[in-house]
């Protein structure tokens, strides 16, 4: 049984539990005489961590949610009034004028938060089990409404129905009480998210926000401000307090540097480019030396061993870099290829690019929707032009798909090399640079060798290899005879300049909490 499966009966069973609490609080006073152990373990179980299919359909119509800043558990305009558009790039056309948040709203949002975080407030006088409670009355929500904010993220991204069954996932609670030492929320965070996996950003940062009792400042990314506003509607009507989270959609420069460099925030977490991930470590220590996590760009290499069969390998390899119409951090964007079947695997993958059904998000069989905006698609068709002027042999695609909106063919180079500009940087689209390697040792140097470190993969059937890859690559992420397969229960982060931090996992819980010592002197030693 897969995980999204397993966490559903936990849920199941948490909602059950919930519906009989009087009952089994009944048996167990009457058993043991103490009611509040029961509450604990009662506890126990609603803090599990559950996982949300969403799955898509389409029928959607912008105006069932406000596109507007949500400060405070409202939907309010920006300070000087001022939109941005939002536009599908499947056609290029409007979707909505979304609020544009900038300083003036970030230190309104920052009140409201500092507000909801006071102590006595509710948020803070909240138990561990009824935050949890809140935490899966939003998942409910979610749950509930998974078709419209699947077709709200396939309007607003591009990305491909089918493709957008997100996994949404909510990470466990986590309570770490002990004698002396106590975790505490560290309060009010700054949440600056990219537009590649809009929904799915926002649960991952606002998941430890509400475990943890800290509260929220979240910027969605200017492309792709849609779902993050539907959630926030949510946010308020699963009875979460006014203040915990706020979305404030705007611009980097503003709305982001103000988040970043604000001196009563006091956490920031960025997912995005390694350049703006540098600039919000920089603004942390220029103000008031806020806590940083940053999930950065990658460059992440997918070795591939002779041994392997390729009629599995070949369409792997491909997903590795073509999912999400290969604007994913953690892409397979070098495919390193053992010299024995690399003329083999160009000549299937080449056939396995020309049978990706690129086209309208909506359609039953596309797996390949627009890139993101115009200067997603213009990046892209740079370094397509790069690989060809560098020397690298095109072997499929390399253009503009169809003549409106932003859709690139799904493209593949063999004969690169390192130094080649499409080996060393993020490009970001359906790029896959096939390189060559003989021996093991070689291909782990080359994998390394990049100011990258995300993630990585290996195929192969012999364990030896698989093992010696997976310990001695530099990267946050290794996966073996799979590729992309990240859970919430592993923690996510990169190596070098992928990053700093991780989150999912326990790990990505502690980033959202202090650590207090408490020590206490004893009246004499025994
Ligand atoms: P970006 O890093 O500029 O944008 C990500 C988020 O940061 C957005 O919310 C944006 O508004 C915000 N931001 C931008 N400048 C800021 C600033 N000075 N202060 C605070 N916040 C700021 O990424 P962009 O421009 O959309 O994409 C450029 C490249 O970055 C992509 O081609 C790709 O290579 C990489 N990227 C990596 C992502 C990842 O998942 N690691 C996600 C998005 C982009
Ligand atoms: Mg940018």
């Amino acid at each position: 049984m897969d995980q999204s499966a397993r966490a559903r009966l936990m849920h199941k069973l948490a909602d059950l539990i919930d519906r009989d609490s009087d009952i089994i609080a009944n048996v167990e006073s009457l058993d043991n005489g103490n009611l509040l152990k029961w509450r604990n373990s009662m506890f126990f179980f609603v803090q599990c961590c559950f996982v949300i299919m969403l799955v898509m359909q389409t029928n959607f119509t912008v105006g069932q949610f406000q596109v507007m800043l949500f400060i405070n558990n409202e939907f309010v305009e920006s300070v000087t009034k001022k939109t941005f558009v939002t536009s599908n790039p499947a056609n290029g056309k409007k979707l909505a004028d979304v609020a544009e948040g900038d300083k003036d709203d970030v230190n309104l949002a920052v009140e409201a938060a500092k507000k909801a975080f006071k102590r006595s407030s509710e948020w803070r006088n909240m138990d561990q089990s009824a935050r949890a409670r809140l935490m899966h009355k939003l998942a409910d929500l979610i749950d509930r409404d998974s078709d419209i904010i699947a077709n709200v993220e396939s309007l607003d991204n591009g990305k491909p129905f089918k493709m957008a069954k997100l996994d949404v996932y909510f990470v466990q609670c986590c309570s770490l009480l002990c004698c002396y030492v106590r975790k505490e929320p560290i309060g009010v965070c700054g949440q600056i998210i990219p537009w590649n996996y809009p929904a799915l950003m926002v649960v991952f940062k606002l998941a430890p926000i509400l475990a943890t009792g800290c509260v929220s400042i979240l910027k969605p990314a200017e492309q792709t401000p849609l779902s993050a506003l539907y959630i926030a509607s949510l946010v308020k009507e699963a009875g979460i307090p006014a203040g915990v989270v706020n979305v404030i959609t705007g611009y980097g420069p503003t709305a982001g540097a103000a988040i970043a460099s604000h001196p009563d925030i006091r956490k920031v977490a960025f997912t995005g480019s390694t350049e703006v991930g540098k600039l919000i470590m920089e603004a942390a220590a220029k103000s008031n030396l806020k806590k940083v996590s940053l999930e950065l760009g990658g460059k992440s290499p997918l070795v591939i061993f002779d041994d392997v069969n390729l009629d599995e390998v070949v369409p792997l390899a491909q997903d590795a870099i073509f999912t999400n119409s290969g604007q994913i951090c953690c892409g397979g964007s070098r495919t390193f290829v053992q010299e024995r079947i690399y003329d083999e695997f160009v000549k299937r993958t080449v056939e396995n690019a020309k049978k990706r059904k690129v086209g309208c998000p909506f359609k039953e069989d596309t797996v390949q929707g627009p890139q993101v905006d115009q200067d997603t698609f213009d990046k892209i068709l740079k370094y397509i032009d790069y690989g060809k002027e560098d020397g690298a042999k095109l072997e499929a695609g390399g253009k503009r798909w169809g003549n409106e909106g932003f859709y690139i063919e799904p493209t593949v180079f063999s004969n690169v090399t390192d130094d080649m500009r499409i080996a060393q940087d993020e490009i970001f689209g359906p790029v896959q640079s096939i390189l060559k390697f003989k021996t093991i040792d070689e291909v782990i140097e080359r994998a390394n060798n990049t100011t990258y470190g995300l993630a990585a993969g290996v195929f192969t059937n012999d364990i030896n290899k698989a093992l010696t890859f997976a310990n001695a690559v530099e990267a946050g992420s290794v996966w073996v005879n799979c590729y992309n397969a990240t859970n919430v229960c592993s923690p996510f982060g990169g190596y070098k300049q992928s990053g700093i931090g991780r989150e999912l996992g326990e790990e990505g819980i502690n980033l959202y909490l202090e650590t207090k010592a408490v020590s206490i002197k004893l009246p004499a030693k025994n």
